[in-house]
């Protein structure tokens, strides 16, 4: 087969790990026999600083054209200063609304070899972390309207939305259900209808959309209890769905139950098969130009790519598979080291699943 790829390589320690992801697409490309194409796009630092717009139309325009979009981390402390239209994560707000991603997936494992760099006890990793956070992507409180009145006193007040529509939340509501009849048929949709309208409104939906599923076993949580639940008891979760801002701050907490951010992949998607695929992690400006960043999130996310827009599971296999090979081996980065283990840079965590793949 032959694909075309859009890649943004991203800020600060990104396009190392874009780098790494790189090289071992080209592998499976020998390997199994396809033809991987890559278009450069900017977005983000690298787009404002070429042409003064994290997204110019142009180069989402390229993004749109192509069979799916290989993203590694936007941002950083040199453009924080900006105003909030010329700031680096509005480019990434505009490429999800811009090409309809309204469902993100952000799978929370523990590989069994990193259980020592999980900061859980030992008992409750030993019960087993294995969920998926279904996170809204394209609606709620990162989209509404926003803006910053002068009070009477003088004092500003500043005002974000939070809209949500019913087919907003029934599309994200499906894919939760969906999600969950392909792997344990348990779904959770977490939410904070004790105080807010749009989690009642969510409630509503997901119970109209309960009807269709009567083989998931459907509950709600409140998303200050699901935080506490993700520490405590986190073997209980299955499939979580949820709104764009609970599950940016769910998912990054429980990633790090897993031992290491860096190890978790997510693909965002709409109505087609042309997604986004990036590690969860940020650019990591405190070590970018180091080698030490972890590849391994940005290269399983190639995997991701694979399985859920080419239709290639044999090589996600191949690509999961060598991964666990290097941590069967030993080999870490500085991210998820634990006693025993050998400490590899950036590049040299890429050899190693370049060379467990051949
Ligand atoms: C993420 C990031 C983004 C988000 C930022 C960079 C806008 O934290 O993908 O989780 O909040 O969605
Ligand atoms: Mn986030």
């Amino acid at each position: 087969m032959e694909k075309n790829i859009a890649v943004i390589w991203g800020d600060c320690a990104s396009p190392e790990i874009v780098t790494q992801a790189i090289r071992v697409l080209d592998r499976i490309g020998e390997k199994f026999g396809h033809t991987f194409n890559y278009t450069d796009v900017a977005m983000g630092g690298e787009a404002i600083d070429k042409y003064g717009d994290p997204l110019p139309q142009h180069e989402l325009d390229k993004c749109l054209a192509s069979d799916s979009v290989l993203l590694g981390a936007i941002g950083g402390p040199k453009w924080e200063g900006m105003a909030g239209d010329k700031r680096p994560e509005k480019g990434l707000l505009r490429m999800r609304a811009g090409m309809g991603l309204y469902s993100n997936n952000r799978p929370t494992k523990i590989w069994p070899q990193l259980a020592p760099a999980s900061p859980l006890k030992a008992e409750i990793v030993a019960q087993g972390i294995d969920f998926v956070i279904v996170r809204e992507l394209t609606g709620g409180v990162y989209f509404g309207d926003r803006q910053v009145n002068i009070l009477e006193s003088g004092e500003k007040q500043a005002v974000d939305l939070m809209p949500y529509a019913e087919y907003e939340i029934e599309r994200i509501g499906r894919i939760g259900f969906d999600t969950a009849m392909k792997r344990r048929k348990k779904l959770c949709c977490v939410d904070k209808a004790n105080v807010l309208e749009t989690s009642r409104l969510w409630r509503e939906v997901m119970h109209r959309l309960q009807a269709e599923y009567p083989e998931v076993e459907y509950s709600e949580m409140f998303v200050d209890n699901c935080a506490m639940q993700i520490v405590k008891n986190p073997s209980q979760f299955d499939v979580i769905v949820t709104e764009n801002m609970f599950g940016d701050i769910l998912s990054d907490e429980a990633s790090m139950i897993t031992g290491s951010i860096g190890m978790i992949p997510s693909s965002s998607l709409g109505q087609g098969t042309c997604g986004v695929y990036e590690p969860i992690h940020g650019s990591a400006p405190d070590i970018a130009g180091k080698d030490v960043i972890n590849p391994t999130a940005c290269i399983l996310s190639v995997a991701m790519m694979l399985r859920f827009s080419f239709g290639m599971s044999a090589e996600a296999d191949a690509i999961e598979k060598a991964v666990s090979d290097v941590l069967d081996q030993g080999l870490r980065t500085a991210d998820n080291m634990s006693e025993g283990c050998t400490q590899l840079g950036c590049i040299a965590m890429g050899d190693a699943i370049v060379k467990a793949l051949c």
